[in-house]
């Protein structure tokens, strides 16, 4: 996929009508970009307390406003920068469910996946001019988006990923392979929602991540529109096999042995994280325990 071509997959960027959760975009000025790249710890700056500048004012204020505002009306959001979110950092942030925009500044920050992804488009978003000041989009954007979208408590066994091929629903997998699904009957109803939606999207082969809400609606909800291939991975299917395959099929892990924990080990920067946060956590103890003894002294004398 070329690097252009990836733009599509923020949610600003999707084709027009194709519905999913509540969410909004904002585009990402340079000087948050600029402390996401940075390397090294700033904890003590940046963990919980606003990161301040030289002159002592509150870094990323504005940001803080804007978060803040659509936290208002969302409560709680998860969060992705462009195409990715920071899934690396779930057992550090519950759920990934946040409220608090230091949370999903060190989210982003600590992620390697998020890490891997500026990485490798860096060069690329960088020929585009950030803005001074970060702001919330509604039209088609490039640059650094960081997507809140309002949180919702999903089951994990209602999600499935379609695999489109020349506008072909030719298969879906069950989304998370840790839990043992029997439900057949979601090849039908997927099968029915892909055919009112396949007209509002342009590209030929592409993989929709769709959730099945609770009965008896049981309403298809889209997560995610995702590029084929790439960083899409193909849950119980192979590329391989995708590429030859013609009529729809189903998959769905049925027995123990097909348990599959997804590993996110590969990076780094969550335990790394989780260390940090620890250690915060005991400095601000230590912190909290010496103030307590100088008062308590202070009174005695
Ligand atoms: N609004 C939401 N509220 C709660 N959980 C969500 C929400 N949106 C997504 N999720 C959860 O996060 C998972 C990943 O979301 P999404 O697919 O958008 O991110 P991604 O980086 O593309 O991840 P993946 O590699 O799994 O496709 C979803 O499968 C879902 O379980
Ligand atoms: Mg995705």
């Amino acid at each position: 996929m070329n690097n252009n071509n990836m733009y599509q997959f923020c949610r600003v960027n999707w084709p027009k009508g194709l519905k999913s959760f509540k969410s909004k975009t904002i585009r990402l000025s340079q000087d948050v970009v600029t402390f996401l790249k940075e390397d090294g710890i700033f904890l003590n700056d940046a963990w919980k307390k606003p990161p301040l500048q030289d002159n002592g004012t509150k870094r990323f204020h504005e940001l803080e406003q804007i978060i803040n505002q659509i936290l208002d009306d969302y409560d709680n959001v998860f969060i992705k920068l462009n195409w990715r979110a920071p899934l690396d950092c779930q057992n550090t942030f519950q759920d990934m469910c946040f409220s608090d925009m230091y949370d999903i500044m060190m989210a982003l920050k600590y992620s390697g996946i998020i890490m891997e992804m500026i990485e490798d488009y860096d060069e690329f978003v960088i020929d585009q001019n950030h803005p001074d000041k970060c702001q919330i989009v509604d039209q088609p954007s490039k640059g650094y988006l960081l997507e809140l979208r309002k949180y919702y408590k999903l089951r994990p066994n209602s999600e499935f990923r379609c695999f489109i091929k020349q506008k072909k629903l030719i298969a879906i997998s069950q989304k998370n392979l840790y839990l043992i699904t029997e439900d057949e009957s979601v090849k039908d109803k997927i099968q029915n929602y892909f055919n009112k939606i396949v007209d509002l999207i342009d590209i030929d082969s592409y993989v929709l991540d769709v959730y099945i809400d609770i009965p008896p609606k049981e309403n298809i909800i889209l997560v995610d529109f995702n590029p084929w291939q790439e960083h899409t991975r193909p849950k119980l299917f192979t590329y391989e096999e995708l590429e030859n395959m013609e009529e729809c099929q189903l998959r769905l892990v049925n027995n123990k042995e097909m348990i599959i924990q997804e590993d996110y080990s590969g990076y780094r920067e969550s335990l790394d994280l989780e260390t940090l946060i620890q250690q915060q956590q005991q400095e601000q103890q230590l912190q909290q325990q010496q103030q307590q003894q100088q008062q308590e002294g202070q009174q005695q004398q």
